[in-house]
């Protein structure tokens, strides 16, 4: 059975979900909200040490303000009605992405890291202002800033996910299959799982099937 420490989910599908069942966009990332604390539990049980969750991608400032709003007003009541609550959990929150935002959000995001900085049951990796080929030129930008010869072991070392293992599979919902500049170097060899299901409709059985799929994988890592 293959050894699983690490899941990555686009979690895609919350507008199409909100306006078909609520009308409204927002609807459908406050449900999509409920979906993550359902996932986080059962990440918990499945004794998985890393989650990754995209959340806003550089691309996403694209959206109307209203939504981007609204997303990023969920976040902080998120933060600041359950941060005590994870922390207590011993989960670690670390966000990877650029932290450009409002003064007052900054201010909550290094403040939520840094209380959970030392817990070890899960991490969870928010990605936040997110973009892959952002972060890859960051690296090589240092690479050289540095003198440090290119090669992979000194690539990693100026990644957002530095010391956080490769993700062992991915999962996108909303019945869309592509990558959307997340984690394009770290995903080099994970196994993909694209579901049908929109986001706030994806639950713990799904998430268990496919947890259950992937460890009957035959993972060669290119070998035979
Ligand atoms: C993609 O669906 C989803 C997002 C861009 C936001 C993800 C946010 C959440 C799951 C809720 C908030 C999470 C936290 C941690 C506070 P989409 O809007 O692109 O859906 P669509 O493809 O149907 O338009």
């Amino acid at each position: 059975m293959n050894p699983l420490k690490h899941v990555a989910i686009i979690m895609d599908g919350n507008g199409r979900w909100g306006l078909k069942n609520k009308g409204s966009r927002n609807a459908g990332h406050k449900a999509g909200l409920k979906t993550v604390e359902k996932i986080i539990k059962e990440t918990i049980k499945n004794k998985i040490k890393f989650l990754t969750l995209y959340a806003f991608s550089t691309e996403n400032w694209k959206r109307p303000k209203r939504e981007i709003n609204f997303l990023f007003n969920l976040l902080e009541n998120f933060l600041v009605s359950q941060i005590d609550d994870l922390h207590k959990q011993n989960i670690k929150l670390k966000i990877i992405g650029i932290k450009k935002f409002s003064r007052k959000l900054n201010a909550l995001l290094n403040s939520s890291e840094k209380k959970t900085l030392k817990n070890t049951k899960l991490q969870i990796n928010l990605a936040l202002n997110y973009g892959s080929k952002t972060e890859l030129l960051d690296a090589f930008i240092l690479l050289r800033k540095n003198k440090d010869s290119i090669n992979e072991k000194n690539l990693v070392k100026y990644l957002h996910t530095k010391n956080i293992p490769d993700p062992d599979f991915l999962i996108r919902t909303g019945n869309t299959k592509r990558l959307s500049n997340f984690l394009l170097w770290q995903l080099a060899y994970s196994e993909i799982f694209f579901e049908k299901k929109l986001w706030p409709e994806f639950n713990e059985k799904d998430y268990n099937r496919i947890i259950k799929n992937y460890k009957k994988i035959k993972r060669n890592f290119g070998n035979i």
